[in-house]
């Protein structure tokens, strides 16, 4: 699958170009800082439990997860100026998660939805593709509803307890990719941005099953040991070099050739983009 939105911090592109080793077949996987949730989004595992403290990015997942084709395409779209002039009297007829979807495609890569059809929407208005709110997003979103109605999604701190224990959790087996605000500059620009990382830390070690953590070269704590890692300058399109933990991931020689390939990779999207 693709993005539903555009999110700040967005593992999107470092998941398909093979940065983070894919989940064991048939694991959940469960995203304790969900955003975008673009992991699971790439990997289309059946089950996913997608945690975030932040209200709005749940409200979006868990309409997402129950909407029906008729409501997303429903959903009005911005192509003419009469209709930009108006966006915000339309957007006041929606839904609250409605409106924080469509904010969050009338902005690039925000970590907040926005409120206003900009300049750079207005741009992209009527582009064929996915850049912006239109035809083109809602039928994308259409077509992948169905690989996400396995999904669950909850509004909390990523250590809730009461959520980790529900039975039919405990007895699969499990991939967590744990990818909060970086502790570093970046992070700050969450509406929801505190963490303790101490505590993080400590809890990552409880974490039993397959995990990836996310952090990158800015970050003020070691809350894993983001040393023992694969090698930051395969996600060199990224500004700031990533870095990514990884425990559990049993294949050795797997995980050594998934750098080799997300390198290779890495190079062709690099060159296509070039030409
Ligand atoms: C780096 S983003 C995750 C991006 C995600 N991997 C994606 O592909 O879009 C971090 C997320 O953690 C959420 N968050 C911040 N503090 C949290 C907390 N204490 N518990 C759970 N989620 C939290 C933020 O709201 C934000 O959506």
């Amino acid at each position: 699958m693709k993005p539903f939105f555009s999110y700040y911090g967005s593992k999107y592109r470092l998941s398909q170009n093979g940065f983070y080793p894919p989940p064991a077949e048939g694991n959940i996987v469960i995203e304790s800082f969900a955003g975008s949730a673009c992991y699971s989004v790439f990997h289309e595992p059946e089950i996913a439990i997608l945690i975030d403290s932040n209200p709005k990015i749940i409200g979006i997942w868990n309409y997402l997860i129950k909407a029906t084709a008729e409501q997303i395409e429903a959903l009005p779209t911005f192509n003419t100026i009469a209709e930009q002039r108006d966006f915000k009297r339309i957007m006041a007829k929606l839904l609250q998660a409605e409106r924080d979807l469509i904010g969050f495609w009338t902005a690039k890569a925000r970590p907040q939805s926005s409120k206003a059809f900009g300049v750079w929407a207005r741009k992209y208005a009527n582009a064929k593709t996915c850049r912006v709110w239109g035809d083109a997003v809602k039928l994308r979103i259409i077509s992948q509803l169905p690989k996400i109605r396995g999904w669950r999604a909850t509004c909390s701190d990523y250590h809730n307890q009461q959520f980790y224990q529900f039975p039919y959790f405990t007895k699969m087996s499990k991939t967590y990719f744990i990818d909060p605000p970086y502790s570093g500059a970046g992070g700050r620009k969450y509406p929801h941005n505190k963490i303790d990382y101490e505590h993080l830390e400590h809890w990552v070690k409880t974490l039993k099953g397959q995990v990836i953590c996310c952090e990158n070269e800015d970050l003020t704590h070691r809350w894993a040991d983001f040393d023992k890692t694969k090698p930051s300058q395969y996600a060199s399109n990224q500004t700031k070099q990533e870095l990514c933990y990884l425990r559990g991931f049993q294949n050795k020689a797997a995980v050594k050739q998934y750098v080799a390939i997300s390198k290779q990779r890495l190079e062709n999207i690099d060159q296509d983009n070039q030409s």
